[in-house]
């Protein structure tokens, strides 16, 4: 788009939002399509989306650019299609009326030769001219192969539109509806809460959205599990010899958790299950999303109100490692003080970030 505005081809740009693939789900609402263009054209100002009333799903291009045109009467118009589209799009039967309204500015793809394209066009009576830019190797469905891939898609698409995708859960198998049959609604609440948080402290720290939102939908996938099942997960996958682990859901079912993730909802992402598995107890050596999920498990928005919680707050958005250990120093003091042991990769998650810290400040 910017291309066709710099090389002084187009005043202005409108967007015209595509009808996505009904056989994809989950698919974007023409809600969220909208949503996400806001957010990526927002700073760019001689680009818009065209009015709603303009366009409606399954309306064909020429009906589009027609409806378009009365809106902008005096104004000539030109198509912009990728090198990729116009072979479908010279094939089209109606497409004979596209090229008598406006003309054809094709942009380069990368593993489409462009300029044969371009010549087969004007060859065929259209008034096509080829945008003289790199071809680029970008498209839609190859974004949402990476977002699916837990990838931001960083050169693809902006990180405000990614942002957004965490939140919506876009182009991920719906995980939401996939856990909620296995949570009471209250633990429910709790998980979309840390989700929310957690993709904010992701934004906001630079870490991973979309490995930042997985995670914390995840985060309690077998919490609302009987011991007896946490315990059978156990043996079946040896996760721990410790009894005090064994005996314990509050130290168990973060390790399950993360057995289920691999095994039930296919995450394959270490960083992604080192964060379920620990979020409860932390751990020596914890990664940045890691700490961004325990905080964000700590501090999500719906947790009543308990001595430091003030505190991990305010600090989750200057140190993640800061605020996870003033969260598990607050926890160990809980515990001793209920007489309990606790457990020793916390005491090693403890000893780690009190160093780590130390470090930062020194
Ligand atoms: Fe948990
Ligand atoms: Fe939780």
């Amino acid at each position: 788009m910017q291309n066709a505005l710099a090389k002084s081809k187009v005043d202005e740009i409108v967007l015209v939002p595509g009808g996505g693939q009904p056989y994809r789900t989950p698919i974007a609402t023409a809600q969220q399509q909208r949503e996400m263009i806001d957010l990526a054209i927002r700073d760019l100002p001689d680009v818009r989306v065209a009015q709603e009333h303009l366009f409606k799903p399954g309306q064909n291009a020429v009906d589009t650019v027609r409806a378009i045109m009365r809106e902008h009467s005096g104004a000539e118009f030109t198509y912009i299609i990728g090198a990729d589209k116009l072979a479908g799009l010279l094939h089209w039967p109606k497409a004979g009326r596209l090229f008598e309204l406006c003309d054809l500015l094709i942009y380069p793809r990368a593993g489409y030769n462009t300029q044969e394209l371009t010549l087969f066009a004007i060859a065929r009576g259209v008034r096509a001219q080829m945008l003289a830019v790199q071809p680029v190797n970008m498209s839609s469905s190859l974004v949402r192969t990476q977002i699916g891939l837990l990838s931001d898609a960083g050169d693809m698409i902006l990180p405000q539109v990614a942002r957004y995708i965490a939140r919506q859960g876009l182009y991920h198998p719906p995980y939401e509806q996939l856990i909620r049959p296995h949570m009471t609604p209250r633990r429910y609440a709790h998980t979309l809460g840390v989700r929310d948080l957690a993709v904010e402290l992701a934004w906001h720290h630079h870490l991973p959205l979309q490995k930042a939102a997985v995670a914390a939908l995840l985060h309690d996938v077998a919490k609302c599990m009987k011991l007896s099942q946490l315990q059978a997960v156990a043996h079946q996958y040896h996760l721990s010899d410790d009894q005090q682990v064994l005996g314990s859901n509050a130290l168990l079912h973060g390790k399950a958790g993360a057995v289920l993730a691999a095994v039930k909802y296919h995450i394959r992402d270490e960083d992604v299950l080192n964060a379920i598995r620990y979020h409860t107890t932390g751990r020596a050596h914890m990664s940045p999303l890691e700490l961004c999920i325990f905080v964000a498990d700590a501090a999500e928005a719906g947790r009543s109100d308990y001595p430091g919680l003030a505190d991990i707050r305010r600090l989750m958005w200057v140190d993640l490692a800061q605020a996870a250990l003033i969260s598990m120093q607050g926890t160990r003091a809980y515990v001793a003080s209920a007489g309990q042991s606790y457990s020793q990769d916390t005491d090693a998650a403890i000893r780690y970030l009190e160093r780590a810290v130390k470090d930062l400040s020194a």
